[in-house]
């Protein structure tokens, strides 16, 4: 009887393979693909010029406030820069509301994170609320940026951005499941502004920075190397890396003004749509029934193999395929004389395996560090979190190596991002270099919370040919925790030491 079962889950785990061949395959493509982007438009890495041409060196002082809109969160805080590494900070946190993730126009989501800066003032900075208060009052115009005083915020807006300034950038397309049409081709800095100042803050988005910049400029302050990190990174609802790249490697023409002097440029890669055209990426059936079902098919093909957001789904998709499969005994009730998949299985009709999209990921970390012979654990929230009625330990079994397989791709198909970033730096080989640890910060609920993904991308750094055994060993990845706020703060510095310097 299990006998199909272990044997189908080992033919399920066999798909999700990702060899020493092919990752070498994915790092070649991958800075093949870097330079692509580098060198023009529309490609499928995007390679956005950020015009921050600087990292920080941990010297940095300040008062400053950040808001992040991630994938799932909507966080606002405030930065004390200390100027000696450190750095006290103040946040709240909200949930972004489903619907505005879908919301007819760009106005209804932006009109939601004023309100929430609105309520940070009035609980952590109440002088600055109380100034909004009295402005409204007497009908002020409603232009509080022009504040001198105002607060300096730096805008973390965590999607691709064609970035024509510090301030200034465009939406290029919605990603994580985010689809508000309206807002694509928009200005994101002054979508919030105009927000902003219909409540009357005093408070001017003077930077714009992705996730993965701010992650980077986070990790450079807390842990300045010989040049600080050389790239940050994102796992978590979705995945991208930001890297610093020599300003002569890029090709295609850059609008905005900026600092020349460092002959560096920050990349934002825009990885997730690494490989769109899938050239090298792996494609199971269960991956192009994943893409089917998403807003935008065809696009951000690497993320939907890799971040927290598709994982789960992978999974879920899978184990649907087991269940209708009558002769393996997956999640089976024996008793059951139904003939529809459905009611043959040992699972509650309102289980999130039966729903699009309801399989968190969170329960592949729990099969991850589940190692007991029992699997008391897994089965336990099979069965809380899964609505599963009493999971055998073969069910278990089988769940984990499925789980186990598509995490450990994921973990592979990273290390390729990161490996070829290391490769295109050429740290590794510049004998200014020698010796030194090459550092990157990392960010986000997969590398954080998902047992051993760090691990898994180590070994499948010690794999790529240039790297090896002894390179890893100069790879040091680092979490920047909450880092994109931090690197926000220190990127409104920046910029509002542009504007004195032009004024
Ligand atoms: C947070 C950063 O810590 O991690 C965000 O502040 C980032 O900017 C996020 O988007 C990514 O993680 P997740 O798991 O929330 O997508
Ligand atoms: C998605 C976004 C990208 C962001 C990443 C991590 O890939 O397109 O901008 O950095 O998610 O949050």
């Amino acid at each position: 009887l299990n006998m199909a079962l272990a044997e189908e889950t080992k033919a399920v785990v066999a798909k999700f393979d990702y060899t020493d061949e092919n990752l070498n395959a994915g790092v070649k493509e991958f800075i093949r693909q870097m330079g692509e982007g580098l060198e023009q438009d529309g490609t499928s890495l995007s390679q956005i010029p950020t015009y921050v041409t600087a990292v920080p060196n941990g010297t940095e002082k300040g008062m400053y406030m950040a808001v992040d809109l991630g994938g799932t969160n909507f966080r606002v805080c405030s930065i004390l820069l200390n100027g000696d590494t450190t750095f006290n900070l103040t946040y709240s946190k909200v949930a972004i509301p489903k619907e505005l993730m879908v919301a007819k126009t760009a106005g209804e989501l932006f009109a939601f994170l004023a309100k929430q800066i609105e309520e940070f003032l009035k609980t952590h900075h109440q002088e600055h609320f109380y100034k909004a208060v009295r402005r409204r009052q007497t009908f002020s115009a409603p232009e509080g940026y022009r504040d001198e005083n105002a607060l300096q915020l730096g805008f973390t807006f965590s999607f691709p951005v064609n970035q024509i300034g510090i301030n200034k950038g465009n939406l290029i397309r919605w990603t994580k499941g985010f689809d508000i049409p309206d807002a694509v081709g928009k200005d994101v800095c002054a979508l919030l502004q105009v927000e902003i100042d219909k409540l009357h803050l005093p408070v001017k988005v003077s930077a714009l920075v992705n996730d993965t910049v701010g992650t980077l400029m986070a990790r450079s302050y807390t842990s300045p190397g010989k040049t600080g990190a050389i790239l940050g990174a994102i796992f978590g609802t979705g995945t991208n890396g930001a890297y610093i790249e020599k300003l002569a490697n890029v090709k295609k023409p850059m609008t905005g003004e900026f600092d020349k002097t460092t002959g560096l440029m920050v990349i934002n890669t825009e990885w997730g749509s690494f490989d769109n055209q899938l050239n090298v990426l792996p494609n199971t059936t269960w991956d192009i029934q994943l893409d089917k079902n998403t807003p935008n098919p065809g696009i951000q093909m690497f993320e939907k193999r890799v971040s927290g957001m598709f994982l789960g789904e992978i999974v879920r998709l899978t184990i649907v395929d087991m269940l209708k499969n009558d002769d393996i005994h997956l999640f089976k009730d024996i008793n059951s004389s139904h003939n529809d998949w459905k009611s043959t299985t040992n699972i509650a009709p309102q289980s999130g395996i039966f729903q699009p999209w309801g399989l968190d990921s969170a329960i592949m970390s729990v099969a991850a560090a589940d190692n007991t012979p029992e699997l008391g654990t897994l089965r336990q929230s099979l069965e809380s979190d899964l609505h599963v009625y009493s999971p055998s330990l073969e069910d278990a079994q089988a769940f984990k190596a499925i789980a186990g397989a598509i995490g450990r791709r994921a973990a592979r198909l990273s290390a390729v991002a990161v490996g070829a970033i290391v490769l295109q730096t050429g740290k590794l080989t510049d004998p200014e270099w020698a010796g030194e640890a090459i550092d990157i910060g990392v960010d986000g609920s997969l590398v954080e919370h998902y047992p051993y993904f760090r691990d898994m991308m180590y070994e499948g750094l010690r794999a790529i040919e240039g790297i090896g055994e002894e390179g890893a060993k100069r790879i040091r990845i680092g979490i920047a925790k909450d880092g994109s706020g931090v690197g926000a703060a220190l990127i409104a510095l920046v910029a509002a030491g542009m504007e004195k310097n032009q004024s």
